[in-house]
């Protein structure tokens, strides 16, 4: 067997590889490959599952949390959603109905999500086939940002992700931000929600990664920028550009045309993150 490496083998995920013939707990564990491609704070990939015959429960890792970084562990929570739409793009993908069940054991804060899975599911609509493809294509795209609109067609596409209830997605071309001495203006989105809860943050994560991908199918790229939220100053800039009041912004990143990044970060292998 060819020996593990972290930045390529994961991603080189084929799905021809879907154990057709396995039994069920094999097809499900198969999905999970997928869900730990997704994005999260600082790759601390901050979640770990149990496969059961039907249906897979989602688990925050907490001792992979950022203490310093994210006091109030809104990362860890978003980080855990993307993972979470990952695995539901494979399972419609594959053609599995699914029923989610967000923090069914209201003391258990480590149980973020339950997944019942159910055999020939119709795909949702708001999840078109092609984000199944763009999940081992998308990056983080850290790189210098153009000047160049993205057409508002194609932010109309991307805020059509966002269809939870209690979750706002605001997308702006034109918010001027001062850092410091530095001077910044960016494309900047801003998802937020309007209770401030880790169902919600979950939910976060689920738009986040749902608007990496179809941005992705686009060919815009996106960074997420968590320290805006950090910095008082700052997120009462971002407040600004939300058109709501009383919502509270759980993620910002900007968006906009830039040299491909080369090359993958790291995954762990999907047995560490089995219980
Ligand atoms: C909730 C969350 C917060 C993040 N915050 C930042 C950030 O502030 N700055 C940054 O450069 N990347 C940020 N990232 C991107 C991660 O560093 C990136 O997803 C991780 O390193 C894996 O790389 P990949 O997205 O290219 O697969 C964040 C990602 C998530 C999900």
């Amino acid at each position: 067997m060819k020996k593990y490496d972290p930045m390529v083998t994961p991603w080189q995920i084929n799905e021809q590889d879907f154990p057709r013939d396995g039994d069920s707990a094999e097809k499900l564990q198969f999905l999970l490959r997928y869900a730990i491609l997704a994005p999260s704070s600082h790759n601390t990939q901050p979640w770990k599952f149990s496969v059961a015959e039907d249906e897979i429960q989602v688990l925050v890792d907490r001792t992979r949390w950022l203490k310093v970084a994210d006091p109030d562990q809104r990362e860890l929570y978003i980080s855990v959603g993307c993972a979470l739409e990952n695995l539901l793009i494979a399972a419609e993908h594959f053609g599995y109905g699914h029923q989610v069940a967000y923090f069914p054991e209201p003391t258990n804060e480590e149980l973020a999500v339950t997944v019942k899975f159910m055999p020939h599911g119709e795909p949702s609509p708001f999840r078109e086939p092609a984000l199944f493809d763009a999940i081992s294509s998308r990056h983080t795209n850290r790189k210098f940002y153009e000047e160049r609109p993205i057409p508002q067609s194609d932010l109309q596409h991307l805020q059509n992700r966002c269809v939870e209830e209690g979750i706002w997605l605001h997308m702006t071309d034109d918010l001027e931000i001062k850092r410091k001495a530095d001077e910044l203006i960016i494309r900047l989105a801003a998802i937020s929600s309007e209770v401030n809860n880790r169902e919600l943050q979950v939910k976060v994560g689920q738009v986040f990664e749902r608007v990496c991908l179809a941005a992705t199918i686009l060919g815009i790229r996106v960074h997420p920028m968590s320290q805006i939220l950090e910095i008082p100053e700052l997120k009462t800039e971002v407040s600004k550009l939300i058109p709501k009041s009383d919502v509270f912004p759980q993620h910002t990143f900007r968006l906009g045309y830039a040299e491909q990044e080369k090359g993958h970060t790291p995954r762990r292998q999907l047995e560490e993150v089995l219980v």
